[in-house]
């Protein structure tokens, strides 16, 4: 066993940086009570919804269930939700989640944008400080991103962040309301990212 592997995984609690992560366009930082009213506009999207588990239609309530998630599967390790604005300006764009797997060093990255903040690129900026993120402070060595075979902007989005097509995943992905279907698999790793792990 590596000295890595020898390393408790995933780590706990999972953190998020001092400092948002930014490439100077896009900040990712900790999602607060503040962002309620964007997260209601953007996780009640109907398109939102039509990719993402999200319930439909979303609520105030919905939102601050899910703000207190955030905070619950971060404490545990499980997951660390980012909330994606334009940097230096306080409204929520997005929100990009950390998912750590049970298998040593992987995580899977998801993602979603407000409808009035699609089409700029924005999506792509923020995979990829998330990965380099998981990379670098937390030693993943592996990311995926799953995305359903008609989702043809979440692929472009994967694409531009530098992601690699691996194939698909039959019966990939699991949603309780319409059951399994395929998932495109797309990896992000240490290389793809110019971040040592
Ligand atoms: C997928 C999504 C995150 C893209 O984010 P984005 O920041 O708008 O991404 P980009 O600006 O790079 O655009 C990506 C693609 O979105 C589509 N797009 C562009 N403008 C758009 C708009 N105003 N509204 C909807 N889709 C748009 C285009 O297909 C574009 O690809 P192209 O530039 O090759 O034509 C966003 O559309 C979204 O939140 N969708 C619903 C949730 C979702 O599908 N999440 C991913 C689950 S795996």
């Amino acid at each position: 066993m590596s000295q890595a592997q020898s390393l408790p995984w995933p780590p706990s609690p999972l953190t998020w940086p001092d400092e948002p992560l930014t490439d100077a366009v896009v900040d990712l930082d900790r999602p607060t009570t503040d962002d309620v009213d964007r997260l209601v506009l953007g996780a009640g999207d109907p398109e939102t919804a039509r990719w993402i588990p999200v319930p439909h239609p979303y609520t105030e309530a919905d939102a601050r269930e899910f703000l207190a998630l955030v905070e619950e599967s971060a404490q545990e390790g499980r997951m660390l939700t980012f909330a994606l604005r334009r940097t230096g300006q306080a409204p929520l764009c997005g929100s990009v989640g950390l998912h750590l797997e049970s298998r040593f060093g992987e995580g899977e990255i998801g993602f979603w944008i407000a409808p009035d903040a699609r089409g700029e690129g924005l999506a792509w900026r923020g995979v990829r400080l998330v990965a380099r993120y998981a990379v670098s402070a937390l030693g993943c060595h592996r990311l995926e991103l799953l995305t359903h075979p008609e989702n043809t902007a979440s692929q472009a989005v994967c694409e531009r962040a530098g992601a690699l097509r691996e194939g698909v995943r039959r019966a990939g992905i699991m949603r309780e309301d319409h059951g399994p279907f395929d998932a495109v698999v797309y990896s992000l790793l240490p290389e793809d990212l110019d971040v040592a792990s």
